[in-house]
C-alpha cells in the first residue's frame, strides 16, 4: 500500500474517532439532547401549560399547532424555567421554532414531538411556524414571555 494511502486511512480513522468522541461528549458532559418524536404518547387535543414543580420552576408545555396559530398563543414563565415541551398538530404539518433557543421541531398530526428547553433570560421569545402550512402560514406565530 502506498504511504499516502496509509496516511489518508489513518487520518480518516482518527477523525472518525474524534467526531464520535465529540458526540459522546455533547450527550454526556453537556447533556445536549436531540429533539425527538415520541412514540407511545397520545396526541393531545388542547394546548396548555402545566406546572410540574413551582419551587424548582419545572413546567410542561403542551403546544398545539393548527391552522394558523399555536395554542396557547401566549405563554408566561418565570426566568429560569425548565420546560418539557410537547408539540403536536391538529391538522396539517407545521413547524416550530422558538427564537433565541435551539428549539426547532416539526408538528406532525398524530405524533408528539418533544424537546427540553430552559429560559434563563427574561424577555419575549417569539414562536414561528417554519413549515409552509397554507395561505396564512406567514401569520402563524406565538410568544413566550419570560418574566
Ligand atoms: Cu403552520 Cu406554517
Amino acid at each position: 500500500m502506498d504511504r499516502f494511502e496509509k496516511n489518508a486511512i489513518v487520518l480518516a480513522l482518527a477523525l472518525l474517532f474524534f467526531f464520535f468522541g465529540l458526540v459522546v461528549y455533547a450527550a454526556k458532559a453537556l447533556q445536549i439532547e436531540v429533539p425527538t418524536c415520541l412514540t407511545g404518547v397520545n396526541p393531545f387535543q388542547e394546548g396548555r401549560v402545566i406546572v410540574l414543580d413551582e419551587g424548582a420552576k419545572r413546567y410542561q408545555v403542551n403546544l398545539l399547532a393548527r391552522m394558523w396559530n399555536f395554542e396557547p398563543y401566549e405563554i408566561r414563565l418565570p426566568a429560569g424555567a425548565k420546560v418539557d415541551l410537547y408539540l403536536t398538530s391538529r391538522d396539517v404539518v407545521h413547524g416550530l421554532r422558538i427564537n433565541y433557543t435551539n428549539v426547532n421541531l416539526m408538528a406532525i398530526p398524530g405524533t408528539v414531538s418533544y424537546a427540553r428547553v430552559r429560559f434563563d433570560k427574561p424577555g419575549v421569545y417569539s414562536i414561528v411556524c417554519h413549515e409552509y402550512c397554507g395561505i396564512n402560514h406567514h401569520l402563524m406565530a406565538g410568544k413566550i414571555i419570560v418574566e
